[in-house]
């Protein structure tokens, strides 16, 4: 039998501050259910200076990783499309700060939101060769285009980290998966720009295709999946984007064959059903960009009382410009036993809201690019990690110690 290869640990970072999304409604100008309900969005997720993607990252993956597993963590991958580096990889901090062995390598991939799925491939064939040995994963991101734009209510920010490993006790995930790429400019941000582009109403309808493409893929070569899968996970770039995605589906399906296959009907009615457990977080979230996907993992393991063990989930991992990915997962024993609940509630719990104006005040700050030495006020919570200084273009990080720690 083949040792089973999948996600072991799983964590979620959230920064400490967020915006209403009907308030931002109001001060746009908006009928607040376009965001609320059109969008799907309630709350979203906003990072001053002190929080990077290093930052982020750190605080996903500091919680899971344990003394042992810092001799075996071979890789550790970062996955972003945020970097504020174009040759040092944002994953090098992490590799040092959290005290991963000095024979481990550390590096970064882009390809925008699909960039974490890359990474987790990448781990799971290096463990499946070598089972002894482990790979940290790491996506962080903060997604932007800017005030008053037409991307403004899907941004958002936040970090997710896996650890891959044997025998894990999440998601088993299978060697073979169904993916794609098709060159288009939907979302890109050329080096010179500050905020993406984006050709909204097109990315949106790109999406669906890409879906539209893998699950025929699916249904040529895996028939099986639609008796299988109990659920299916998407990218959700905002909240509403899968049910959408489902729906352009059924929509394709109907006008070439009259009627659906009662198979493929009844795997729609499964995801559906569970699709409301997926967005949970996410909504009190918004875009989180390459770890968007397995925010709504997490969502859906918290959330989804009608999952079980042995249970199969799909991932359908879409980024932009477009590259997309399905990869099919089985449900561990103990699954619902590693998450960090708590730390996740807390921390919903413990968020502040920003006003409008504090927001855009926020938003509009810059780090000093001098080149001088500049110490840094942590906004996060006791116990992270956040950017204390800035020296000679060199960016340090420390956990944020009160005087009673
Ligand atoms: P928009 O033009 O502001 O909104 O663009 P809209 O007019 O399409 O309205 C949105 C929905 O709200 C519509 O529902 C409206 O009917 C509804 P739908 O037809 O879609 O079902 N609506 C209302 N509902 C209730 N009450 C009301 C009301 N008014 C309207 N009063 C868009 C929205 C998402 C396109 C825009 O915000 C945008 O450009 N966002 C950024 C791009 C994006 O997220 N694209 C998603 C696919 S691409 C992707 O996922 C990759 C990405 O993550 C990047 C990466 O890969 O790195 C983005």
């Amino acid at each position: 039998m083949k040792t089973k290869v999948g996600i072991d640990r799983i964590h979620f970072y959230l920064p400490p501050k967020y915006v209403d999304m009907g308030l931002l409604a109001e001060a746009r100008g908006v009928d607040p259910n376009k965001y609320l309900i059109g969008i799907g969005q309630e709350k979203m997720a906003v990072t001053d200076a002190t929080i990077d993607i290093v930052s982020m990252g750190l605080n996903a993956a500091y919680p899971i990783i344990q003394e042992e597993d810092k001799d075996l963590i071979d890789q550790v991958i970062f996955a972003t499309e945020s970097a504020f580096d174009y040759s040092k990889a944002a994953a090098t901090y992490l590799h040092e700060s959290l005290g991963i062995h000095a024979f481990a390598k550390s590096y970064e991939i882009k390809e925008a939101c699909y960039g974490a799925t890359a990474a987790l491939q990448i781990a799971c064939d290096y463990v499946r060769l070598r089972p002894e040995r482990k790979v940290l994963v790491v996506a962080s991101d903060i997604a932007r285009y800017g005030l008053a734009t037409g991307g403004e209510p899907t941004q958002g920010a936040g970090a997710i980290a896996m650890l891959i490993s044997k025998n894990p006790s999440v998601l088993a995930l299978e060697e073979d998966s169904i993916s794609l790429t098709d060159n288009q400019y939907d979302f890109w941000r050329p080096d010179y720009l500050d905020y993406p582009l984006v050709e909204g109403k097109f990315s949106t309808q790109l999406y669906n295709q890409c879906f539209i493409k893998i699950m025929e893929e699916a249904a040529n070569k895996h028939l099986d999946l639609f008796d299988t899968l109990k659920g299916l996970c998407f990218h959700l770039p905002f909240s509403k984007m899968g049910k959408k995605a489902l729906q352009a589906y059924q929509d394709y399906l109907n006008s070439k064959e009259g009627s659906l296959d009662p198979k493929v009907v009844l795997a729609f009615n499964r995801w559906l059903e569970v699709y409301p457990d997926l967005i949970q977080i996410g909504k009190q979230v918004g875009n989180i960009y390459t770890g968007s996907l397995y925010l709504g993992l997490i969502s859906l393991l918290v959330n989804g009382t009608a999952l079980n063990a042995g249970d199969k989930l799909g991932l359908f991992s879409y980024g932009s410009g477009a590259v997309a990915e399905l990869l099919v997962g089985q449900l561990q024993v103990d699954y619902r036993k590693v998450l960090k609940l708590e730390d996740l509630n807390k921390r919903l719990a413990q968020r502040q809201e920003l006003s409008i104006e504090e927001y855009e005040m926020i938003f509009s700050e810059k780090l000093p690019n001098d080149g001088k030495t500049h110490l840094l006020e942590p906004s996060v919570l006791p116990g992270d990690f956040y950017l204390t200084k800035i020296d000679g273009h060199r960016r340090y990080y420390q956990q944020y110690k009160t005087q009673t720690d």
